[in-house]
């Protein structure tokens, strides 16, 4: 491993081609053995730093249109919070399924389950089949796994029945020194970012171009106003980057002052600091309470100057989903994700239908999506948002800080990386954005 990093540290690509790889590495897995640990427990008291583990562990064999990457670096995604909670369900039930499909899934059936969904590091051996992509390449992974064998996914293949989150619901994920994905994950490391800076958009990037540019989601105009939910986390950080971009007016909710700082250097002009204003959409478990979503209506009016929103970009799940649906225009679109506080929603349908609006469902990306979101990566037009490196030791306080909402945008991880800022490639290009790159960092 280490003259594998030694290569690739000292520029000679060429020669990680001629290298072997190495029958074993380190990475990060929660063990099966363990997936019970934390019952009893409630969501908040369950600590990753006692589930996530870094052990060495053998090399997956390589298979057809399959490649193997040395890791330099990766970064925490919220799937990986969810991976080691156990919540809302043990992530070792997806390896069991995906390890029944065929003889070359089932080496991801195991009893430990290496996580991470983002990576950026250089490919060290492609297997059959495999030609656009070659050792020595430096890339970046998306996260989409797809096995394309039914006509489903042939139109967008997130419509895969086969389709899977890699380093999430297949084994060999991205926050370890080596990462088994599909050829068609690859996709080129933005040369004006280190390894750690290219590591960090991709997942939440391209969830946040499907969900809010696509024509598969809200399919975002100029012009159109937009409420962000967590506007400076993960998938926020980067919506509110697009919304700027394509001439719409984003409306950022976010939780803090620093927050509302962060948000508006990055452009957003509309910001509401759902803590100052101490919204509870929720009276008790059971019952929402109106006048609150009103008061989120009246706060967005006084801020667009009586415009409602075209497009909510929803996350956070049941402790917001009704406001969302309350707030947005006649005609307009609550584009959901996900669920971070519960899955169960509950909305007013009377204030959906007689509106005219639609909810629309969203999920990561295909291939093209995340190749146009890294793309933009790639232009200097939308940046990584990092603001915080942990090496792959600690990574269970990585997780934590996430599960805690006690980050910005999003954290990373050193993996094969000695330290950070290495990898950059085109020190102009980086000089010419190197404000907005270390606009979240140490905040
Ligand atoms: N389907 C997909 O493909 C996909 C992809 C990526 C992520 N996700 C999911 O999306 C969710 C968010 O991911 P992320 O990476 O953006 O996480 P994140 O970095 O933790 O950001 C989420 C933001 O949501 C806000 N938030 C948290 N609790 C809230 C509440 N009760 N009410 C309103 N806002 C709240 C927080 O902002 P403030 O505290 O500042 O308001 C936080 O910054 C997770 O559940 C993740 O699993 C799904």
């Amino acid at each position: 491993m280490n003259e594998i990093r030694d290569a690739i540290l000292s520029d000679q690509l060429d020669a990680v081609a001629g290298l072997a790889v190495p029958e074993s590495y380190r990475a990060v897995l929660v063990r099966k053995d363990e997936q019970d640990m934390f019952e009893g427990l409630t969501t908040k008291d369950k600590d990753p730093r006692k589930s996530l583990h870094v052990e060495e562990v053998p090399t997956p064999e390589l298979g057809p249109g399959e490649a193997i990457v040395a890791v330099m670096a990766s970064s925490v995604n919220y799937n990986t919070v969810w991976t080691s909670i156990f919540e809302p369900v043990s992530t070792f039930g997806f390896l069991e399924r995906y390890g029944r499909v065929s003889e070359l899934t089932k080496k991801h059936d195991l009893p430990y389950h290496v996580v991470g969904s983002d990576l950026a590091g250089v490919v060290l051996k492609v297997g059959p089949g495999v030609n656009k992509w070659k050792p020595g390449d430096e890339v970046v992974a998306h996260c989409l796994s797809v096995e394309l064998e039914d006509p489903a996914g042939h139109d967008d293949t997130m419509m895969d029945p086969q389709q899977r989150i890699w380093g999430f619901e297949t084994n060999f994920g991205g926050l370890a020194e080596l990462a088994l994905v599909k050829s068609n994950q690859l996709m080129p490391k933005p040369g004006h970012l280190s390894w750690e800076e290219a590591a960090a958009p991709g997942l939440v990037n391209s969830t946040a171009y499907r969900q809010l540019v696509s024509r598969n989601g809200a399919n975002m105009k100029q012009g159109d106003t937009v409420l962000i939910w967590g506007a400076s986390g993960g998938l926020g950080s980067y919506a509110t980057q697009m919304a700027l971009n394509g001439g719409a007016i984003p409306v950022c909710v976010v939780s803090s002052p620093e927050k509302a700082e962060i948000v508006r250097k990055m452009g957003a002009e509309l910001v509401i600091d759902r803590s100052a204003e101490q919204y509870a959409f929720w009276k008790d478990e059971n019952t929402q309470d109106v006048k609150e979503w009103q008061r989120l209506g009246k706060k967005i009016r006084e801020l667009t100057g009586g415009e409602d929103v075209d497009i909510v970009f929803e996350h956070p799940g049941r402790e917001t989903f009704g406001a969302s649906v309350y707030v947005a225009k006649k005609g307009g679109t609550i584009v959901t994700c996900a669920s971070t506080t519960g899955y169960m929603h509950q909305y007013d349908n009377r204030y959906l239908w007689m509106n005219l609006k639609k909810i629309l469902s969203s999920h990561f990306a295909n291939y093209k999506e995340a190749w146009e979101a890294n793309r933009l990566i790639d232009k200097g037009l939308i940046h990584p948002t990092l603001s915080k490196v942990y090496p792959m030791e600690e990574v269970g306080q990585a997780a934590l800080d996430v599960h805690r909402n006690a980050h910005q945008g999003k954290v990373g991880v050193l993996t094969l990386a000695p330290e950070e800022g290495l990898g950059v490639r085109n020190q102009e290009k980086r000089e010419q954005h190197l404000e907005a790159i270390n606009r979240f960092r140490g905040v």
